[in-house]
């Protein structure tokens, strides 16, 4: 499969699995885009927050710590990664995390009046229908922040990817469900004004993508991208003398992005607040 598109059962099966096993360094890898987007939803108090697609937890569960008056709900499709949100949530009595399509989602005891993810929204097959449905089930006038990466052509890490795993960089349909289908300012914004949200903001984060570090960062990164995304995909299909170029080719790319003792590769994404019309 291409690398632009993860679908539903991807994430239910091998990739959130990998994604369960390597959630220090998934977490580690969003830098400094994490406390700006908690910094965002925590801007204003709320009663209750709906986090989707939370992972291994950590926005739900550094949300619940900042606002311990309020309580924080994460859902997932994977129970690999809820069992590891769960384990790091324990003791702390305001988050709580669920097996559910974000899609689908409902609880007659809640009405969130914060939604918050993220990347957790580029998964769905049908974005107008998930947001619709969401929609319904918080409150009017509900917050809504999320970040999503912007497009392919504005990541780098993702551009050199390609170049040096020969994998498709223009995908037949850039908004399939995967990474980069929310890259599109224009689309989100008919996606999510056709769901009922208004006074959309979309702010545009450049970031290191943390992918090693220490004394080691070079292999940290190698190993790591071996697990997780494109690249893990495209290398996991080769073999014999192309997975050792390949491998090769993915060293000399990342060591060209060390800094002191990190590796960290040019991101791009954006963080979107948008609110439940009343
Ligand atoms: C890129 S990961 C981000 C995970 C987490 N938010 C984080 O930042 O570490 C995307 C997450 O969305 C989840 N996901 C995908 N589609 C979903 C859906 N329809 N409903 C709920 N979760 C979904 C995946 O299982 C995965 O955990």
């Amino acid at each position: 499969m291409s690398d632009a598109s993860v679908s539903v059962s991807e994430w239910t099966g091998k990739t959130g699995k990998s994604w369960a096993h390597e959630w220090q360094r998934t977490d580690r890898s969003f830098g400094p885009l994490t406390q700006r987007l908690l910094a965002e939803a925590a801007a204003e108090p709320f009663d209750q927050a709906l986090d989707i697609g939370c992972g291994a937890g950590e926005i739900s569960i550094s949300l619940a710590r900042k606002c311990p008056t309020s309580q924080v709900s994460g859902v997932d499709i994977s129970e690999e990664l809820l069992a590891v949100a769960r384990e790091r949530a324990a003791g702390l009595s305001n988050a709580s995390f669920e097996l559910a399509d974000a899609s689908q989602w409902n609880a007659p005891d809640r009405e969130p009046d914060l939604v918050v993810s993220r990347h957790g929204v580029m998964f769905f097959e049908d974005p107008v229908a998930a947001f619709s449905h969401v929609s319904g089930q918080v409150s009017p006038g509900a917050r809504m922040v999320f970040s999503c990466f912007r497009k392919r052509s504005e990541n780098l890490w993702a551009q050199e990817l390609s170049s040096i795993l020969d994998v498709s960089p223009a995908p037949a349909d850039p908004r399939a469900p995967g990474p980069f289908a929310f890259g599109e300012r224009d689309y989100v914004t008919g996606t999510l004004e056709e769901a009922g949200w208004e006074a959309l903001r979309f702010d545009a984060i450049d970031y290191g993508m943390v992918a090693g570090e220490g004394s080691d960062a070079l292999d940290d990164a190698t190993s790591y991208f071996l697990r997780i995304g494109p690249a893990a995909r495209a290398i996991a299909a080769m073999s014999g003398e192309e997975r050792d170029g390949a491998i090769s080719r993915l060293r000399t790319m990342l060591d060209s992005h060390r800094k002191g003792d990190r590796i960290e590769l040019p991101a791009s994404c954006w963080i979107v607040s948008a609110t439940l019309a009343r």
